[in-house]
């Protein structure tokens, strides 16, 4: 069975400061998706043990911890490319800019609902846009890293609400961090995924 890899970053740790700061960078992908990483090989191991006969496991848990930590890492490496340096006026052009004022009337339609999504989720978890093979666009909420996930759609941006993605620099502030989201996205990555449409292929 396939073995995971962590990515390096697409930049250095501080190329989203001051809206993520380089501490933030550094601990989120060295030690939380590093961790993913490290869990969706535990997990695959064991499962590879179980099917030689050499380990006994519980099946359903380790699947569970599998689906976790595999997610965690696909989320992740779709995430960092996801960022780009801030800047005050950036707005979706091209296709998906085109997209977004079709389906939602305007692009501030569109960032009042992913706002509000990111916003009212309990606990940890995701605000993601995603696109059918229509060029059909859904914002969901996705729970923990593998809860809400529907099963075909391609994601195409995806925003950490896990308070390790921003506590260290707005503590309980989630909303700030919401709104600041806003200037680091990177929607020529937004594009080219869109143009691509394929499912992801975890490193
Ligand atoms: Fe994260």
């Amino acid at each position: 069975m396939k073995r995971f890899n962590l990515p390096p970053l697409p930049y250095s740790y501080d190329a989203l400061e001051p809206v993520i700061s380089k501490r933030i960078m550094e601990l989120h992908h060295d030690k939380h998706h590093a961790a993913y990483v490290k869990g969706a090989n535990a997990a695959v191991e064991k499962l590879e043990k179980f099917a030689k006969g050499e380990l006994e496991i519980d099946v359903r848990a380790v699947m569970r911890d599998l689906s976790f930590h595999l997610n965690g890492h696909i989320l992740h490496t779709l995430f960092w490319p996801n960022l780009a340096p801030p800047s005050e006026d950036n707005k979706p052009g091209g296709r998906i800019g085109d997209l977004i004022d079709k389906q939602f009337g305007s692009f501030e339609n569109f960032k009042k609902v992913f706002t509000t999504a990111s916003n009212t989720l309990e606990g940890v978890g995701w605000a993601i846009l995603y696109v059918d093979p229509e060029d059909n666009l859904y914002i969901l909420q996705v729970e923990k890293h593998n809860l809400n996930h529907p099963a075909s759609l391609v994601p195409i941006l995806v925003s950490d609400l896990w308070e390790h993605s921003y506590y260290l620099q707005y503590e309980n502030r989630r909303a700030e961090y919401v709104e600041n989201f806003w200037k680091v996205i990177n929607w020529d990555e937004v594009e080219k995924r869109l143009e691509k449409k394929e499912p992801v292929n975890p490193p």
